[in-house]
């Protein structure tokens, strides 16, 4: 299924150009008592203006923890309509709107029901990557930190249907060695990284770890010395004896890797092709003046139907309970 691609972000207003960005954020943040969560995707510079950094477990772990009167979530769609979801009483304001995710815009919620109506009895789980609409209608939520054990909580003789990533299925069937039922999506900048080019680099550079998010295609899987989410590949790349690491996943969790291992030599993995389409154009999306914009104004902002929300928020707890 075509996946659109987003809207080009507006131009931001000139009259900014003035203001001292970083400066003008903090000050916003502490008089609105606003917290900034910043997923590991997001461009450098907005990392470094977060009070949290995360995956997205850690960022929803974090929603539900925080005590702030606003938060402000720089990542995309579905992760800010998890905190509002998790947090209906706090103002949820994005810096951008239109940062959605190929996951979730390729899971509509009226073809995903026909597909559990045609597996009755069945257990199903969702990564977090999909609609508040797809979640009320899942039994269990799950990110690709938790995704093996929420999956191995429930009784063997079930069957499970996974949505909306087949490569993060797939891996999971093969991890814990059980068949599951898959939604046939994937996220378009995990597809993108090829595996000719990756064989290349690693050719050039014999000592090098391959570490990959789940999200790869199996065949880039594959050739990796370590699955993990964003989290995971950060630990990893941290304390594992490796001097040089090749990265397949988004390569704004590259930023964190040069904090925590300034030593080492970090390497994005190549895409196919000389796009820049192992950074993902939603989370793009996001920019420190429309992170200024969204503190002054407090827009745009995450509102939700207070009935489904409530449905929303069930496998939601489920999940953080097995967390
Ligand atoms: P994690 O944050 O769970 O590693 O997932 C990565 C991702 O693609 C988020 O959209
Ligand atoms: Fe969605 Fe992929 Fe972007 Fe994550 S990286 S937000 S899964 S499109």
């Amino acid at each position: 299924m075509p996946i659109p691609l987003p809207l080009a972000a507006p131009s931001p207003d000139p009259s900014l150009a003035t203001l001292d960005l970083d400066a003008e954020i903090r000050r916003l943040k502490r008089d609105r008592n606003a917290v900034l969560l910043a997923h590991y995707y997001q461009e450098s510079e907005i990392q470094d203006l977060g009070d949290f950094i995360g995956d997205s477990l850690q960022l929803a772990q974090e929603a539900k923890r925080t005590n702030a009167d606003v938060i402000l979530f720089a990542g995309v769609h579905f992760m800010a309509e998890t905190a509002k979801i998790l947090n209906p009483d706090r103002i949820v304001i994005v810096p951008d709107l239109g940062a959605g995710c190929s996951l979730a815009d390729g899971c509509p919620v009226e073809p995903f029901r026909a597909w559990k109506a045609q597996h009755p009895g069945s257990v199903v789980v969702s990564y977090i990557n999909c609609s508040a609409e797809v979640k009320a209608e899942s039994d269990y939520i799950c990110t690709s930190s938790n995704a093996k054990r929420i999956v191995e909580s429930i009784p063997a003789d079930r069957e499970v249907l996974f949505a909306p990533d087949r490569n993060l299925g797939r891996w999971i069937e093969r991890e814990i060695g059980r068949k599951l039922v898959l939604w046939p999506g994937s996220c378009q900048v995990h597809e993108t990284f090829s595996l000719r080019k990756l064989l290349e680099l690693r050719a050039r550079h014999p000592g090098a770890k391959v570490i990959a998010h789940p999200e790869c295609e199996e065949a880039v899987l594959d050739h990796a010395d370590f699955i993990g989410s964003t989290s995971a590949l950060l630990r990893y790349a941290a304390q594992d004896s490796a001097r040089e690491l090749i990265v397949a996943t988004e390569e704004g969790i590259l930023h964190q890797m040069r904090k925590a291992a300034p030593e080492k030599v970090f390497i994005a993995a190549p895409p196919d092709g000389t796009c820049a389409c192992n950074q993902c154009p939603y989370m793009r999306l996001n920019t420190p003046e429309k992170v200024y914009l969204a503190l002054r104004d407090l827009q745009p902002r995450l509102e939700l139907d207070e009935a489904l929300r409530r449905r929303a928020q069930v496998p939601i707890d489920r999940m953080l309970a097995l967390s």
